[in-house]
């Protein structure tokens, strides 16, 4: 059966994080694979979750199926953070799934069922997952233009222009925050734009939100995904636990569909429920159970709070830090893009050559499209970073 296979392509993330850890010189820099780290370089649990797994182990008495949709309460705790106050509230259904990355897929599969015609159009660039998720459910894959390589921002005439393309059978995902790969995020005004043209042209938005409260903050960052929310009749969300709470091996996250009316959106979620049964049936439960604990104790959400605006500030810190160093060296402000944009990526915008340069002189990892993981830095490397990238530039 297996004779004919040739190998598969090695994932480009997953293979630059072996070959760091393989890479024996002493001086090093990982700013490959997206995980927040500490200025320790550790991807640290969070009190928060520490606090919350305790509790679990001490009173949890069963091992038992939960069922198709996960935690229920877990699944109203995720849409109170991010829809509560929005007309979209109370017509919207949610279903707990393996990380954002099961929600793209049950939705994509939702797509399908819904109206296999669709085409979903993507920013160029996006998260590497996008379109083989989209495609292996079935659907036809677009690109709109998204990041000025110039100007390192969100290039919103051009976007605009594209999406204007767009019509009923199109659905148009959009990075809630923390755009990744490249940092540059929409501006509000800008969602506005984009919440009128969805209307004019019947397209369906779907906000893939990775990073809630890597950006200007928990409610900031739920910007666009709550304006959308109030103004259009359906729209699709997949949302992450990974980051902002540290779990990303408990594989937590949601899929949200807002729809007309409450019928209509609970219609949706049994047909993501009869999707899930024929591909994991379950999510997992161990993450959603402590993301459930920590945000219906207000003690502990005031903890997970803290620690998440924390990190953030060390990101900030560092995104400063690299800005004012390359700021010294060259003596301009051609990178300061590095301290406006948000959560813990920038594309930097710099060729192959120059990313290979990087790695094989200097022993600095970063994606081959020049992303880098800011929060892979630590206090100490930010001007080893700063020589590196001027003398490569
Ligand atoms: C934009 C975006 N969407 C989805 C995901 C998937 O996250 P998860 O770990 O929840 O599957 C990621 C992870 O990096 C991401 O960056």
């Amino acid at each position: 059966m297996f004779d004919l296979l040739t190998p598969a392509q090695q994932d480009p993330i997953l293979s630059l994080t072996v070959a760091f850890r393989e890479d024996p010189r002493e001086q090093k820099v990982d700013l490959g694979i997206g995980v927040y780290r500490d200025n320790n370089g550790q991807t640290p649990i969070m009190q928060a979750v520490r606090k919350a797994q305790i509790q679990l182990a001490e009173t949890q008495e069963s091992k038992s199926y939960v069922g198709l949709a996960g935690s229920e309460p877990f699944n109203q705790a995720i849409t109170d953070l991010l829809l509560k106050g929005t007309d979209g509230y109370s017509r919207c259904a949610t279903v707990q799934t393996p990380g954002a990355s099961g929600a793209l897929r049950m939705l994509a599969d939702l797509m399908y069922v819904a109206k296999p015609q669709t085409t979903v159009w993507i920013s160029d660039p996006s998260y590497v997952n996008h379109k083989p998720v989209m495609e292996a459910a079935g659907l036809k894959v677009r690109f709109y233009p998204y990041f000025d390589r110039q100007t390192k921002t969100v290039n919103i005439d051009a976007m605009l222009k594209t999406l204007s393309e767009a019509g009923q059978d199109d659905v148009v995902l959009l990075h809630g925050c923390c755009h990744n790969p490249t940092g540059a995020d929409i501006r509000p005004e800008h969602w506005q734009a984009i919440t009128e043209m969805a209307l004019k042209q019947g397209f369906t938005p779907f906000v893939d939100i990775a990073y809630q409260g890597f950006g200007d903050g928990i409610e900031e960052d739920a910007y666009g995904v709550r304006l959308l929310a109030d103004n259009v009749e359906e729209l699709l969300i997949s949302t992450s636990c990974s980051k902002n709470f540290g779990l990303y091996r408990e594989r937590t996250g949601a899929a949200i569909v807002v729809s007309k009316n409450l019928e209509t959106a609970q219609n949706a979620k049994g047909r993501i429920l009869t999707l899930a049964r024929a591909t994991y049936t379950m999510p997992p439960d161990h993450g959603a159970a402590i993301v459930e604990k920590v945000l219906t104790q207000p003690e502990l959400t005031q903890i997970w709070r803290q620690e998440l605006d924390d990190m953030n500030a060390r990101i900030l810190g560092l995104r400063e830090g690299l800005s004012a160093a390359l700021k010294a060296r060259c003596g301009d402000d051609r990178f300061e893009f590095i301290k406006e944009h948000k959560g813990m990526f920038s594309v930097l915008g710099m060729e192959t050559a120059q990313i290979n340069r990087l790695r094989d002189e200097f022993g600095i990892y970063a994606i081959g499209d020049s992303r880098i993981n800011i929060a892979g830095l630590a206090e100490s490397n930010i001007d080893y970073l700063a020589d590196a990238l001027i003398a490569v530039s």
